[in-house]
């Protein structure tokens, strides 16, 4: 696959050429002043004014003389202005920094239409969002045949209105918990296989159907598979009603009524050992049944000092050799530890519902460390930029974060931006990565290929 960092390298090209070209320009108009000066002299004929003609021609040269020092001067204070600026710009925007080597998202709700600031801070910084709740099956169809787009309907709007691209999230949440009840039962009794495809065809082509090319990427199904080493699919009706088949049928459906759409599974913790390798065994199963899948989404919900960065690069490795992309669906560094909520057959929730460390503010030693395990992750994700697709975070910043409340109330500092939506260290870090990354890529590839 060809390396994205090369567009990125045709655009400076460019920006250079323009360059020469401003420089060129004193002696271009130069030329156009003697060119003037000569016809003008020719012409008369009279030795009179060919005996005169000496002195218009230094006056004309005097002109072009004041006029190229003009231009140098602005040269030579413009472009390191421009280079300057061309900085600046960069160091301001997460997608101009990344520069098309991937999408930067966000996944964020409706409450942006209304916050002017969240609104400047989204337009600076992505170019695609996903819809954090108001696209989730509860929300669009919470009875039988009670289809509820208001909210949809306003978010991929108020996106076209702004230039983003819309991810759509989810069409099937493959999680008892997260699909709506009515689905799960008929007269009483789980619902049969014919029910629930039936059900999930419905759904899912009433809700990918009315949005057509509107959406660029779905998350066909999301958390199929079950945590840790306890099986394969996570049990829940669907897994024990249809098996794998209904991941199969849920792509089938999505891709009939939307043909031009990534179609994505996306997952939780599948860096991790038992279900990384549940996850490669899905693809290849899907692949085998030639399902229409285009990527799978690792939703990133990370810890800080427990990212399995191994995990992840073999994860990508794997995904690269089966020739499905990847994306970070769901970003963000938890500076509060809390995997310990499950832990111990949830003996510690008592204990940890009253755990607010960073209530008054995140500790810099903290954010540092936050800073650097952001920068090691965009560091994988430029590595391997063939197979990312996209990253996109879990919501705008800090305030904004689902780890506030999620799985118990704390103030806390998970994203690149603050409370204030100002630049946090990792913001830093993150900019500093995939600059450096960029640099290294596109000078690897101006070495001539037989250098050592
Ligand atoms: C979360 C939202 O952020 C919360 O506001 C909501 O209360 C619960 O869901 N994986 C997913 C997302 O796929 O849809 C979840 O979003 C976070 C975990």
């Amino acid at each position: 696959m060809q390396p994205k960092s090369q567009k990125y390298r045709c655009l400076a090209s460019l920006s250079r050429f323009a360059i020469v070209a401003i420089k060129l320009c004193p002696s271009f108009l130069g030329f156009v002043y003697c060119h003037e000066y000569q016809a003008d002299v020719c012409g008369v004929g009279s030795h009179f004014y060919k005996g005169i003609h000496h002195v218009i021609a230094l006056r004309l040269f005097a002109r072009d003389a004041i006029f190229r020092t003009g231009l140098l001067i602005i040269v030579l204070v413009g472009n390191p202005c421009m280079v300057r600026s061309t900085r600046a710009d960069d160091v301001g925007s997460l997608k101009l920094a990344v520069a098309g080597r991937f999408k930067i998202g966000v996944g964020t709700n409706r409450d942006l239409v209304d916050h002017p600031q969240d609104r400047a801070l989204l337009l600076r910084h992505f170019d695609i969002v996903t819809p954090e709740n108001c696209m989730k099956p509860q929300v669009v169809q919470p009875f039988e045949g009670d289809f509820r787009f208001d909210l949809g309907d306003a978010f991929v709007k108020f996106a076209e209105e702004h230039g983003l691209k819309v991810v759509g999230h989810c069409l099937v949440w493959a999680d008892s918990g997260k699909t709506p009840s009515w689905w799960m039962t008929e007269n009483g009794q789980p619902t049969s296989k014919e029910t629930l495809f039936r059900r999930m065809k419905t759904h899912i082509q009433t809700v990918a159907g009315r949005y057509g090319d509107r959406i660029s990427e779905w998350d066909v199904v999301n958390e199929a598979l079950s945590d840790g080493s306890d099986g394969y699919l996570r049990d829940t009706l669907w897994a024990r009603v249809a098996g794998e088949d209904f991941i199969v049928r849920a792509f089938e459906y999505t891709r009939e009524v939307a043909p031009n759409a990534l179609l994505v599974y996306n997952d939780y913790n599948v860096d991790t050992d038992g279900k990384r390798d549940s996850l490669i065994r899905l693809v290849q199963s899907l692949k085998q049944k030639n399902t229409p899948i285009d990527a799978v989404g690792l939703q990133g919900h990370y810890e800080l000092d427990a990212i399995a960065y191994e995990g992840l690069g073999s994860m990508l490795e794997a995904m690269r050799q089966l020739q499905v992309k990847v994306i970070i669906s769901e970003l963000d560094i938890d500076v509060i530890p809390r995997s310990r909520w499950w832990a111990d057959n949830n003996r510690h929730r008592d204990e940890l519902k009253s755990s607010n460390p960073y209530k008054d503010g995140c500790p810099p030693e903290i954010l540092q460390r936050q800073a650097e395990q952001y920068a090691k992750l965009f560091e994988l994700f430029c590595r391997y930029d063939d197979v990312v697709e996209r990253v996109s975070f879990w919501n705008l910043h800090d305030g904004q974060s689902w780890l506030n409340y999620f799985p118990w109330d704390r103030v806390n500092h998970p994203l690149l931006f603050d409370r204030n939506r100002m630049p946090k260290p990792a913001y830093h870090a993150v900019i500093r990565t995939v600059r450096q990354s960029i640099l290294k890529a596109s000078h690897l590839e101006e070495l001539p290929s037989n250098a050592n």
